[in-house]
């Protein structure tokens, strides 16, 4: 435009003056929001509380039109509100049911502020309204019976509210239902999902209704929602069986939630196979969710008609028994697979290694046994495995070592045994190392302790481990907590441990260790609780632990600690529970033997005892037999 050359700017400002001013005459004249309109918004905003700086302090001064306030849209014309839309704007009070005088109001949108009260029955005279937008607030109460008259919405939002009571029917149906978007999660709404059997809510795309307290079964009805994408009932008390013949008309779905219920299998809860069987067809699904129910029976080869579209599958916290199926490797696009805390039994089967996009797999709290299997190291994106809590025997595989994704391994309680494979320490993305109570021996090795990625734990404990604490320990200056108890380690405390400096846990407590403890433990800036509890230490506990600000957990029992203690610092709350077994210490911890004060009798009381027993006898003796004896055995001198 010719307004970019620089002398022509005070004519562009001529220019652009005249075009606002033009644009304000023409709010100041064409169309007027009818007074009612505008008094519905002012009686709304009387009962809203907000910060006066802020969302609506244009809404009611002088020369601002009612369309040009915060948060409002009216139509071509400006002679209707269309839109409310003050979505997180910090509004607090209650809703004015004279928002029902904004007869032509399509969408209302109040989400992400502290409304509290109920929803004004009157809303349900808003009979344009399409989108409804309450989520996010504090709104307590029902949801009105008159929102059945709400035939035109598409989309209502009431989710992380304190709602309760029942749904009432005709929300969902009256007559016909445009609603393609409900979501109710996240309140307290009781009763069961009200849909009657001649309900067609044929545009539902998104039902979302997960954390409630609806009972019951899935209605029947829900069949006719063919368009269903995602359907989110978890964390419900709903029952009755999977709903097979609902799911199997949902070719579209993406996201089937239904964990935290009671859901039981068909067949006298044995037969997972007619759900698996009437998913076949949703050639879109992407995340399936059945766990923590009351499912039974085995997970049949059948899993495998799945769609191949399926990212993640849970079936944890269930009464499933039997072994996995090989068939499972069919599921090629799998990142997520929780089967635990079931009753699975038999071998991990090596096609699970097939599935090369796993990234977290999750078996523990079952009955699996056998070994675990090698190729697990060819999932080049795993990154946690959780084996814990099984009857897996052998030794670790050697190929976790390429497992460079890998950040959390839990093979704790399982009957593990065999060497620690210096292959883990390439690892080099481990944050949690969990193998305590199996039966690992050998030492540690220096690869394993020198990961210094391991952010969060390493945890050894409750085995056979011997061997001295390596150095590399020293490298792990991310760890929080490091637990080495219940082992065989031997040798000293090696004082570079001083540098891990964030540690804020350590037990060594059960094991051989031997010398005394370094200084450099005591000075760890975030440590606090330090066990090394039933050791062979000895020496004193170095002043460092006492005048430590963050030790809170202590113990020092049995060992041979030495020297004398006092009860300050970190050690003003400790009790002779924490200093058991060592004969070597006193001091004024509660319950601790105070120290005989063998100097002090030394030094002051005993001269003064002995001269008043031997100046009589140099008195009777005489001085020179004394001066030639040289006081050493007054016996002899009597
Ligand atoms: C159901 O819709 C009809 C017609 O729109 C309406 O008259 C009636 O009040 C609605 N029922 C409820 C409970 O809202
Ligand atoms: C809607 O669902 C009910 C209950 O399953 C059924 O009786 C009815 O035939 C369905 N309507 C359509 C159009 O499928
Ligand atoms: C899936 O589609 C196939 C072919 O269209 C059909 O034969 C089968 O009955 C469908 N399965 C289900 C559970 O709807
Ligand atoms: C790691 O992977 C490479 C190539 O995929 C393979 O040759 C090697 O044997 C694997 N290492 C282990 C320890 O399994
Ligand atoms: C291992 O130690 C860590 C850190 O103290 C702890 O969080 C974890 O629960 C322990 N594991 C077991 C199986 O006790
Ligand atoms: C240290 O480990 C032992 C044995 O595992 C356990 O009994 C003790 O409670 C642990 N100490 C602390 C402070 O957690
Ligand atoms: C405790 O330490 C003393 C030396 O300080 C040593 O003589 C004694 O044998 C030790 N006792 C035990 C049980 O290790
Ligand atoms: C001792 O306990 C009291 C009360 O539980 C607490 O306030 C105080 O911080 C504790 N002192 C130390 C050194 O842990
Ligand atoms: C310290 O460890 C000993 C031995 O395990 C135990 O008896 C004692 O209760 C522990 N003390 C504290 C304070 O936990």
């Amino acid at each position: 435009m010719a307004c970019l050359c620089r002398s022509q700017i005070p004519y562009c400002i001529v220019v652009f003056m005249l075009v606002a001013l033009l644009f304000v005459s023409r709010t100041g004249v064409v169309g007027v929001v009818t007074s009612d309109e505008k008094a519905s918004l002012l009686s709304f905003m009387m009962s809203v509380y907000s910060d006066p700086e802020h969302a609506l302090q244009n809404w009611n001064s002088s020369g601002v039109h009612v369309c040009e306030w915060t948060g409002i849209t009216c139509n071509e014309g400006r002679s209707a509100v269309m839109q409310l839309v003050l979505t997180g704007r910090s509004l607090g009070g209650t809703i004015s049911p004279a928002l029902s005088g904004l007869s032509s109001l399509k969408v209302l949108d109040l989400s992400k502020n502290y409304f509290e009260g109920h929803i004004p029955a009157e809303l349900g005279a808003l009979l344009m309204l399409q989108e409804l937008s309450l989520a996010w607030n504090l709104l307590e109460g029902t949801i009105p019976l008159g929102f059945g008259k709400l035939r035109s919405l598409i989309y209502v939002d009431m989710g992380n509210n304190r709602l309760s009571g029942d749904i009432p029917v005709e929300f969902f149906c009256n007559g016909s239902s445009s609603l393609q978007y409900v979501d109710l999660s996240n309140n307290s709404f009781t009763g069961g999902i009200p849909l009657k059997d001649d309900c067609e809510m044929k545009d539902l795309r998104y039902l979302l209704l997960w954390s409630n307290r609806l009972t019951g079964r899935i209605p029947p009805a829900l069949a006719n929602s063919t368009r269903m994408e995602w359907l989110d009932l978890e964390l419900n008390l709903l029952n009755g069986r999977l709903p097979s013949h609902i799911v199997s008309r949902m070719p579209n779905l993406q996201f089937l939630y239904l964990s935290y219920n009671q859901f039981t299998a068909e067949d006298g809860n044995t037969n997972l196979e007619t759900f698996f069987d009437a998913l076949s067809n949703s050639s879109a699904l992407r995340e399936l969710e059945l766990g923590a129910n009351n499912l039974s029976g085995k997970i049949p080869p059948v899993i495998s008609r799945l769609p191949k579209s399926l990212v993640q599958i849970n079936l944890a916290e269930n009464l499933l028994y039997g072994s996995i199926p090989p068939q499972i490797s069919n599921l090629i696009n799998l990142t997520l697979l929780n089967l635990s805390s079931n009753l699975l039994n038999g071998t991990i089967p090596t096609e699970l290694c097939q599935v090369g996009r796993l990234e977290r797999v999750y078996l523990s709290n079952n009955l699996l046994s056998g070994e675990i299997p090698s190729a697990l190291g060819d999932l080049p994106h795993l990154g946690l495995l959780d084996l814990s809590q099984n009857r897996l025997s052998g030794a670790i595989p050697d190929s976790f070592a390429n497992l460079s994704q890998l950040r959390r391994l839990l093979l704790f309680g399982n009957q593990l045994s065999g060497k620690i494979p210096p292959s883990l320490g390439k690892c080099v993305n481990l944050e949690i190392l969990d193998l305590s109570y199996n039966r690992i021996s050998g030492e540690i090795p220096g690869e394993v302790a020198g990961l210094g990625s391991l952010k969060i734990n390493l945890n050894l404990s409750h085995n056979d481990l011997g061997g001295n604490l390596p150095l590399e320990l020293s490298k792990m200056d991310m760890v929080l907590a490091v637990d080495l108890s219940s082992n065989s380690l031997s040798g000293a405390i090696p004082s570079q441990l001083g540098s891990c400096i964030a540690l804020e846990y350590l037990n060594l407590s059960g094991n051989s260790l031997e010398g005394s403890l370094p200084a450099s433990i005591g000075l760890l800036p975030y440590l606090q609780a330090c066990d090394v509890s039933h050791n062979h230490m000895m020496g004193r506990i170095p002043r460092t632990f006492l005048t430590s600000s963050t030790l809170q957990t202590l113990n020092f029992s049995f060992n041979n600690f030495s020297g004398n203690v006092s009860a300050k610092g970190a050690f003003s709350n400790l009790t002779v529970d924490s200093f058991l077994g060592n004969k070597g210490l006193c001091g004024s911890i509660m319950g601790m033997r105070t120290c005989k004060r063998r100097q002090y009798y030394h030094l002051v009381i005993m001269p003064i005892l002995l001269s008043l027993v031997i100046t009589p006898i140099f008195c009777l003796c005489g001085y020179p037999l004394a001066f030639r004896s040289r006081i050493r055995s007054p016996a002899r001198c009597l």
